[in-house]
């Protein structure tokens, strides 16, 4: 990957200044599953995002990148209204889930957070047993009616996150009881239980190593035939391996979005080249 990079930055290019903030690239897709557009975010009188517009596909995974404090994890908030838990939080635009306006005063938060689902950094299992930590959100939703359907959700997403095998004779035990790397695969068990189309994942690797990153990241391979899937990282490796897309934000702008093998080998901003080459960040 280094490599390709190198010989691909030494051909001449004309790139946008540092100090262009429009964003460069199509931020469209022919199948959209979400549509964000000119998005603001503040906490309080600061602004985290500035401006943002950008469509996420169907069955695509979008990877966020840019260096610290840029905005990643606020932007990602907002996409199931996360950001509502934080008091100084105010977002405007418009971000269109299905159609649909998710700030639209109508649109009830509970549902919406099934839908959209999240993976955290850090691994946050329940305090209760494995099963539990998967059977919880369906029966709140009112997904399950019987033990049975119950049985089948928690086999079926656990199946699904490729933890099935390690945890079947051992489901009464507590999820915090499991290694890293099975606890994160049991947080996307979790939000997969309640049928999401969306899943959010901020940094879902950060905390594990090399062997469960790699579990990880086939997994979300998996899961884009039937989701639609926004990761945040700061590996530029892990979003070459896992996107197919991947936007650039830097100081609250989205400053660069296309296919992640244009972003990683051809960039069209200076700001962007200067991030995957490692020169700042
Ligand atoms: N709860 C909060 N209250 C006030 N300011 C916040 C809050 N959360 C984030 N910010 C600010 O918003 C900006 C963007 O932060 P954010 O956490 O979204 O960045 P990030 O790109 O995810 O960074 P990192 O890569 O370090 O996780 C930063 O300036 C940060 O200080
Ligand atoms: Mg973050």
């Amino acid at each position: 990957m280094q490599e390709v990079l190198k010989q691909n930055i030494v051909e001449k290019r004309i790139l946008a200044p540092r100090d262009s903030r429009k964003t460069i690239g199509n931020i469209n897709v022919p199948n959209p599953r979400m549509v964000c557009r000119n998005v603001n975010v503040y906490y309080g009188d600061k602004q985290a995002i500035r401006n943002v517009s950008i469509d996420i596909g169907c069955n695509e995974v979008l990877a966020m990148i840019g260096p610290s404090g840029c905005g990643k994890s606020t932007f990602l908030r907002c996409l199931n209204r996360m950001n509502d838990t934080i008091d100084s939080c105010r977002v405007t635009g418009e971000i269109l889930f299905d159609g649909r306006d998710i700030y639209d005063p109508s649109v009830d938060v509970v549902p919406l957070r099934a839908q959209v689902g999240m993976v955290f950094q850090k691994p946050n299992p329940f305090p209760k047993s494995i099963y539990e930590n998967v059977a919880w959100a369906p029966k709140i939703h009112g997904i399950v009616e019987s033990k049975s359907d119950t049985d089948e959700i928690v086999e079926s997403s656990l199946q699904k996150a490729g933890l099935w095998e390690e945890v079947k004779d051992r489901l009464d035990q507590p999820g915090t009881g499991l290694s890293g790397g099975q606890q994160q695969r049991l947080c996307i068990a979790r939000a997969i239980a309640v049928s999401p189309e969306v899943i959010l994942m901020d940094e879902p690797c950060s905390a594990l190593d090399p062997i469960a990153t790699a579990k990880i990241e086939d997994l979300i391979e998996e899961l884009r035939a039937q989701y639609t899937i926004a990761i945040v990282t700061h590996s530029m490796q892990q979003a070459s391996r896992v996107s197919q897309r991947t936007a650039f934000f830097h100081l609250g702008d989205l400053i660069e979005v296309g296919t992640t093998e244009t972003i990683f080998t051809k960039p069209s901003h200076q700001l962007t080249e200067d991030y995957i080459t490692g020169r700042y960040g």
